[in-house]
């Protein structure tokens, strides 16, 4: 029976810990403020862009919401980014991806102050992070770095197994876990013998986009095991790209989806404004 690393609660836990860093800097009168931009209203974006005003209200932080319809040109949604990049009362700029097709979402990434890059993409940003400066990190990686230290995993020494390569998981994630030391391998779509590679892992990270695909036989006895997938099944459940019934028998630890690596995307976030908001 494996441990169940509770996103939920540690999330909690990282938000309850930065209301009261932003109450430490209210007082101080300083007040944090992410500017959030949506483009157009795709239902799952307007869900993601709701969740992030509730935990900025939860702590304490002040959101400033711009919805702005999908015609909007890329010009104009330049000319809104500098308009912030410029304001010293925004810390935090975040524009909610995927934009229409119109506009040029590498354009928008680079157009962000690398110091008010919260979603840690812009290439500086990215840079850092490989070169071991400072700089924001990704937060879904980031969140998982969480989960295992406050799970007491260690991380340094160990065979650590990334598998998928994307710019917002799988490379951050892979630069963070040998940040921290460990032994890291980054599989994909054209890696030779996965399954044999998977089962070297003491820490193995799922970001496949695969619903369910990997099941026990993947699998290390005793490994900790991080699902970042989420899809539903043919039920409509929420599911992973991990097998939890196959594989939660045999690790050592292990994420569910949903309430494992999911929430901790968000906290990681509101972790990045905060620290935004105290340069
Ligand atoms: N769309 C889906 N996930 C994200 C995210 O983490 N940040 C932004 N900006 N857009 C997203």
């Amino acid at each position: 029976m494996a441990h169940i690393i509770d996103g939920k609660v540690i999330s909690k836990q990282i938000k309850d810990e930065l209301k009261e860093k932003v109450a430490q800097l209210k007082t101080e009168g300083k007040e944090v403020c992410l500017a959030v931009i949506q483009v157009g209203n795709d239902p799952a974006s307007t869900v993601y862009v709701g969740n992030k005003k509730k935990a900025c209200e939860y702590i304490g932080i002040k959101s400033l919401a711009y919805e702005i319809p999908e015609e909007t040109t890329e010009e104009e949604l330049l000319g809104i980014i500098d308009k912030l990049n410029k304001d010293d009362s925004v810390h935090g700029i975040l524009v909610q991806l995927p934009v229409p097709e119109h506009i040029d979402e590498e354009k928008i990434i680079n157009a962000i102050s690398p110091s008010k890059d919260v979603d840690g993409f812009h290439p500086a940003s990215v840079g850092a992070l490989s070169i071991g400066q400072k700089g924001f990190v990704s937060c879904t990686p980031a969140g998982v770095i969480q989960l295992l230290k406050r799970s007491n995993i260690e991380i340094a020494g160990k065979e650590c197994v990334v598998i998928g390569r994307s710019n917002i998981v799988g490379k951050p994630m892979s630069m963070l876990l040998l940040r921290e030391n460990g032994t890291v391998t980054i599989c994909h779509s054209r890696t030779k013998d996965l399954k044999e590679v998977c089962k070297r892992a003491d820490i193995l990270v799922v970001a496949i986009g695969k619903p369910k695909m990997i099941d026990a036989s993947y699998v290390k006895e005793g490994a900790t095991v991080i699902d970042v997938g989420i899809h539903r099944d043919e039920s409509g459940k929420l599911c992973g790209d991990v097998d939890f019934d196959s594989v939660e028998p045999i690790a050592g630890a292990i994420t569910p989806v949903p309430g494992g690596v999911g929430p901790m995307t968000i906290a990681m976030l509101m972790n990045n404004c905060v620290e935004a908001g105290m340069n």
